[in-house]
């Protein structure tokens, strides 16, 4: 399903080494890619565990990726390869809910390459297209806040 009157809101989850270093490059080099994209830094990918993914997809994400260092290259050793069995699980989960696992990546990256990371995000723009609007909608506002106000 392609709806061209509608702009992916697509969702970053970089880690604050090369993922999110790639990310600054390419705004540096103003490269082109959508600007419907919102990154969020973390210490490493490896914070990024599935409650994560799928809370972004409840909050109206239509496409999420997770920014990690190149394999080899994680502060912490072993955080992207965490984070890499996590989006795969999480893919899994999203299929079976009829989200589409397609939805979700995870790419690594050195702090150079924003080239890649423009084109990553123009690859999830282009899947999120291609899938139509997350079904779960935006969000209205939340229960909690407006009782809260009152
Ligand atoms: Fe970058 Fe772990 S510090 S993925």
């Amino acid at each position: 399903m392609s709806d061209a009157s509608y702009t992916p809101t697509i969702l970053a989850l970089a880690c604050q080494h090369r993922g999110y270093a790639a990310a600054d490059l390419a705004g540096s080099m103003h490269l082109q890619y959508p600007a419907s994209v919102r990154v969020i830094r973390l210490p490493c990918s490896g914070k990024a565990d599935v409650l994560y993914l799928l809370r972004a997809f409840e909050e109206g994400a239509d496409a999420v990726f997770v920014a990690g260092c190149k394999k080899g290259m994680c502060h912490y050793l072993e955080g992207n390869y965490n984070a890499e069995r996590r989006v795969k699980y999480a893919k899994k989960l999203l299929d079976e809910i009829g989200l589409g696992g397609e939805r979700l990546e995870m790419f690594f990256f050195d702090a150079a390459d924003g080239p890649l990371f423009a084109q990553a995000v123009r690859e999830m723009a282009e899947r999120a297209q291609r899938l139509g609007p997350n079904p779960l909608g935006r969000p209205g506002p939340r229960q909690d806040v407006q009782e809260e106000s009152q």
